[in-house]
């Protein structure tokens, strides 16, 4: 599995012969200017929630690659009614759907979700990925929650993407708490340094994750790792 940065909560994952890309904001986002969407292959495009910093470039992505959009029941007729994208599958919370590249479950996020126009956008939501070649959690905006909970009695968990940049979502503290909930040690940071006020300081962010024996990565935009 190929796991990419394309900033804030946009990941891009080659899976299962199969490409991935979660939550596009990337050419509003002054913090991931060098990343060329139009550059961008996808076979699937996996929306957390309706807002804007999630779902900005879905529309000229979806058109030009012809991905099938994965999201919420709500989000799905929203790209089909206003954008005429209806290539998409639509879910609820707490279901899954096994996919060519594996089993997506739709699961909660404690959050809001409201389309960039200001229509309903479902409630809001994370993704878990089972695959052959590994499991992974795309927690979306979320706080710290007690559902995290209930992750390891579904799944082991390869990695996990959590939001880090407090105000918006859980910050660092509660980072470190989810990543004992979920138990799962490789904590891959998301949603911090875009907006003033989720800017994070790393160095201390990995020192408070160190300090409990785990260990929090950040990986640069435009930048991959595998796993
Ligand atoms: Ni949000
Ligand atoms: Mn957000």
């Amino acid at each position: 599995m190929k796991v990419t940065n394309f900033g804030h909560a946009c990941w891009h994952i080659e899976v299962g012969g199969k490409s991935l890309l979660f939550d596009p904001f990337i050419t509003p986002n002054e913090i991931a200017a060098l990343v060329d969407i139009n550059s961008i292959e996808c076979d699937y495009i996996l929306i957390t929630h309706g807002h804007e910093d999630h779902v900005a470039d879905v529309e000229s992505i979806a058109k030009r690659t012809n991905a099938k959009l994965i999201s919420n029941f709500e989000i799905i007729n929203w790209f089909a009614t206003n954008k005429n994208i209806t290539n998409g599958h639509p879910m609820n919370i707490g279901g899954k759907w096994k996919f060519d590249f594996g089993t997506v479950t739709y699961f909660t996020a404690q959050h809001s979700s409201v389309m960039p126009n200001g229509d309903n956008g479902g409630n809001p939501g994370s993704f878990l990925v089972e695959t052959d070649e590994g499991n992974f959690y795309h927690a979306g905006d979320t706080g710290l929650m007690m559902d995290m909970k209930l992750i390891p009695k579904l799944m082991k968990l390869d990695f996990a993407l959590l939001p880090i940049g407090d105000n918006f979502t859980m910050g660092i503290n509660e980072a470190i708490i989810a990543s004992d909930f979920i138990e799962c040690n490789n904590i891959i940071a998301m949603h911090y340094d875009t907006f003033g006020y989720i800017v994070v300081d790393k160095q201390q962010a990995k020192a408070k994750f160190e300090a409990t024996g785990k260990q929090l990565r950040f990986i640069e935009i435009g930048e991959s790792f595998n796993i």
